[in-house]
């Protein structure tokens, strides 16, 4: 009788794509790494457009340039590679958005502990079996050879020695470097262990390096040693996540395949049954909306530069291949909300600028489908002509008035075996840089790029706003509807610039300003302009808003008046902020710091790193204390100083935030210090009243405060009075008699849930009796096979068990159906064995899996009862049948 056996004592976890993040950082946490937050996708570092790794955001602390945060440190990062876009879709792993776990040792521990914690993490934690490991050292690396062979037990076979090529990491050209190791998950051991080729891409996937980080490269290509010896890290989570779930690429893990199951059900195909060519565009458009989302959310706007540019060439790319499946309509909006909804639990700021996103992609992507429909004649007008090769000015004309990125042009012409003269491109482009130069008011530029080549000229907006609340100014600049203009008209969308402003633009966590801009000269006293907010670029303030009524010209003066009531919330708002963190640093714990904040108008959010939660009992407290402070009216003191004479003042500074010469310190005398741009009250007591609404985790180790001051603690009591109205309505009762009532209920509908129960089982016992004749019996055992649709997982479960009882412990039982009529393509299998068959060393679990894997899923469980989910039913009557061969081989 063939039986499958337990072959090893390493049991595959299989975990989501969230529970891996968190059991990553669970684990250095647990041995002392500090969890913190990703930072953002634009990096704090002009040497690189986008962070590329884990340890960007770590770059200055490696190099000994700022202080440690702590000794060591963990976190998940967001990164985007733009070398790969050619592989994305392609392979099964390659991506331009991907987010990387780490642990990192600043001038801590070293290659030992790295090698170790690594292997009982991949070991212990993830269950990966060893004999699916093999590891790389660099070929000078005997030290971590040794680590590996004589410390961790890794078969020497197994250890690999690779060259500088592979196995010495650095983050660009110049910066921290040092040799790697890298673990490697080998999907076919059976191969052996000659001939170990970790390029071979179908055997092998590299799924955690170890960056021994010693050097600094400097310019001229010479190493120098590191103060000190470093660790840094870097574990794909998409890899780790295909490792686990058992998919045959990371685009079918759960971080990525419902954003391709969506562009499925817009074609109204199955995902599965596609050609390859058609999944390639798939994965393309999951990949890059994942990266768009993300790059939008950290502030990056589309652009012809930078980081801008690339956001635009994803887009693109995106748009063009749902053209190439046949979608002629906007629909990245419809993909980028599934985008949203997967990354919103780790990334919460990605769902708070959820509008402001699917606005920013919505623009582009209409903009873009108006010119590509004109580029796309043109363009295959030429390809009809059979031309040897797409000339650079033909490239450059579908870039500069057709919008098509050099990259999609070339991919069009490839589909035709045809070169772009990409040289002809580039001399075309400089040359048209150069005449943006020269007339940098008229040509077509997004508002990004149009400040950025004025404010050169003009100078940095002088902001007057922290004592006065209008103010006149000249105006700098215009930019309409995106394009830089000498004057704008009633109905535009605009931006503006003025030389000085009392506007407070957009940062230090409180939001822009908003208010009116109103003409003052002869021929403009009608003019009204709404502005609805105010960003920083390059120190220019953008005021954003519509010309109401009138006219405006490069040059007029005019008045400038922000929204006085909307300013002094989000000033109280401010300060309490400040109240908050220095409350919270008394009664929680001294060493709390500030991870985050938003402040606006109506709401404040502070978030901090904390490892447990605050206590109602402390929340209370920090909530009274602040009150105190506020009905104590201190008078606020706000002076500029050196920095380091405000650090020795005691003033609270941000981890990774950068602060220059002079510091702008915030003083609520004998209760806080911060150092700070924003506005503030000039005394405690104008906050009136504060409110805590909710504490929360946001990611592993970070914990966030949501309150409410002044005004806004009134509008929030006036919504719960209109709640209890409509309760005390609903039931009919007084205020204090509702929950009285509501208990009531909740006990009434749980006796009604357990007659439901009962009624429910009943069916299916009645059910299952139906069933029994259909057994067929092999030897002493007995079978039965059946397809029930419409059960949940939980019912097939209990009618797995009621026919097992009833048939006896040498039988075996496998139900599978579709459980939700409104998802067809959804599968449960449950499978239970009977006592005897367990003994003679069947499994349930194992004898699922892959029955489970035939209906595109997974999942597993014990030897007496197991449960699996799919996601493909059009295969499931055929893994039946496979199946009941397979237990009829099993039983026989
Ligand atoms: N910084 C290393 C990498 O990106 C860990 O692979």
């Amino acid at each position: 009788m063939a039986v499958e056996r337990v072959s090893s004592n390493y049991q595959m976890k299989s975990l989501t794509g969230e529970e891996i993040r968190a059991a990553f950082l669970n684990f250095y946490e647990k041995r002392a790494h500090k969890v913190l937050p990703s930072a953002s996708l634009v990096p704090d570092d002009p040497t690189v457009l986008l962070t590329i790794a884990g340890m960007l955001p770590f770059k200055p602390v490696f190099l000994g340039h700022v202080d440690r945060p702590s000794k060591r440190a963990t976190t998940s990062q967001k990164c985007i590679r733009t070398n790969d876009i050619d592989n994305v879709g392609k392979t099964a792993r390659h991506h331009t958005f991907f987010e990387m776990l780490g642990n990192f040792s600043f001038g801590d521990y070293f290659k030992k502990e790295a090698i170790q914690w690594a292997w009982e993490l991949s070991t212990q934690v993830f269950g990966l079996d060893p004999k699916n490991l093999v590891v790389s050292v660099f070929r000078e690396d005997t030290e971590a050879e040794e680590i590996w062979r004589d410390e961790v037990g890794v078969d020497p076979s197994r250890i690999i020695r690779m060259d500088e090529s592979d196995n010495f990491w650095s983050s660009g050209p110049t910066g921290p470097c040092g040799p790697c190791s890298e673990l490697y998950y080998d999907f076919h051991p059976e191969l052996g262990d000659l001939n170990i080729d970790l390029e071979d891409d179908n055997r092998f996937i590299e799924f955690y390096n170890l960056v021994f980080m010693q050097y600094n490269r400097n310019a001229d290509g010479g190493l120098t040693p590191l103060a000190n010896c470093n660790i840094d890290t870097g574990m794909g989570l998409e890899r780790m996540a295909q490792i686990l779930q058992g998919v045959p690429n990371n685009y079918e893990t759960d971080l990525i395949f419902p954003l391709l199951e969506k562009v499925a059900s817009l074609i109204e195909v199955d995902y599965q049954a596609l050609e390859e060519k058609k999944k390639i565009s798939l994965k393309i458009i999951g990949d890059h909306t994942r990266a768009c989302v993300q790059l939008i959310s950290d502030g990056v706007s589309a652009s012809n530069l930078g980081r801008g540019y690339v956001l635009r060439r994803l887009l693109r790319r995106v748009v063009r291949h749902g053209r190439l499946l046949g979608i002629n309509k906007p629909f990245l909006i419809d993909i980028a909300e599934v985008a949203i909804e997967l990354v919103k639990a780790s990334y919460p700021q990605v769902l708070e600028r959820q509008e402001y996103i699917l606005k920013e992609l919505q623009r582009e992507e209409v903009r873009f489908l108006e010119t590509l429909e004109r580029g796309e004649k043109l363009l295959n007008d030429l390809l009809a002509s059979k031309p040897k090769q797409i000339s650079g000015e033909q490239a450059f004309e579908l870039y500069d008035t057709y919008g098509f990125p050099v990259e999609l042009t070339e991919e069009i012409a490839d589909e035709h075996s045809l070169k772009v003269d990409l040289k002809g491109f580039q001399n075309a482009m400089n040359q048209q840089r150069q005449r943006a130069k020269d007339a940098v008011n008229t040509i077509d530029l997004t508002l990004q790029d149009a400040i950025e080549k004025v404010v050169d000229e003009i100078g940095e907006t002088s902001f007057c706003g922290y004592n006065k609340l209008d103010q006149q100014g000249k105006i700098k600049a215009i930019v309409v509807n995106g394009v830089s203009a000498s004057k704008c008209n009633v109905g535009d969308k605009i931006d503006l610039v003025l030389d000085a402003t009392p506007f407070y633009g957009e940062g230090g966590g409180q939001i822009g300003d908003a208010g009116i801009i109103t003409g003052i000269t002869s021929d403009s006293l009608d003019t009204i302009v709404e502005v609805d907010n105010v960003r920083r670029i390059k120190g220019a303030f953008v005021h954003s808003g519509v010309v109401q009524s009138g006219k405006l010209h490069l040059g007029d003066v005019v008045e400038a008046k922000v929204n006085r009531f909307n300013r002094k919330c989000a000033q109280s708002n401010h300060t309490a902020t400040h109240l908050l963190q220095a409350a919270l640093k008394q009664i929680v714990d001294s060493e709390i710091s500030q991870a985050g904040s938003l402040v606006g108008v109506n709401r404040l959010r502070f978030d901090f790193h904390a490892s447990e939660p605050v206590s109602s009992t402390q929340l209370e407290q920090v909530e009274n204390l602040i009150n105190s402070w506020i009905t104590e009216a201190h008078s606020l003191i706000v002076s500029e100083m050196k920095i380091d004479e405000a650090k020795s003042a005691g003033a609270v500074a941000m981890f990774g935030e950068k602060y220059g010469e002079t510091v702008r310190v915030v003083d609520v005398p004998g209760v806080s210090m911060e150092l700070c741009g924003g506005t503030h009250v000039a005394n405690t007591a104008e906050i009136g009243v504060f409110k805590i609404i909710s504490e929360s985790g946001i990611a592993s180790g970070i914990r966030r405060i949501e309150a409410i001051a002044g005004q806004g603690v009134l509008n929030y009591l006036n919504e719960r009075e209109s709640v209890v109205k409509r309760l005390t309505s609903l039931f009919k009762a007084q205020s204090n008699e509702v929950v009285d009532r509501v208990i009531a209920l909740q006990t009434e509908v749980k006796a009604l849930n357990k007659l439901l129960i009962k009624a429910q089982n009943d069916v299916i016992a009645s059910r299952a009796l139906t069933l029994v004749d259909q057994v067929i019996s092999i030897r002493n055992s007995q079978y039965l096979i059946k397809r029930l649709d419409g059960m949940k997982g939980d019912s097939l479960q209990s009618m797995a068990t009621r026919l097992l009882d009833h048939l006896g412990s040498q039988s075996a039982i496998l139900l599978g159906g579709t459980p939700d009529p409104k998802d067809s393509k959804k599968v449960i299998l449950v499978a239970a064995f009977g006592k005897d068959l367990i003994e003679k060393g069947l499994h349930a679990g194992k004898f699922l899996a892959p029955i489970a894997k035939l209906c595109g899923g997974g999942g597993g469980g014990r030897p007496d009862l197991a449960q699996a989910g799919g996601r493909d039913a059009k295969t499931l009557d055929s893994a039946l049948e496979f199946a009941n061969k397979k237990l009829i081989e099993l039983l026989s």
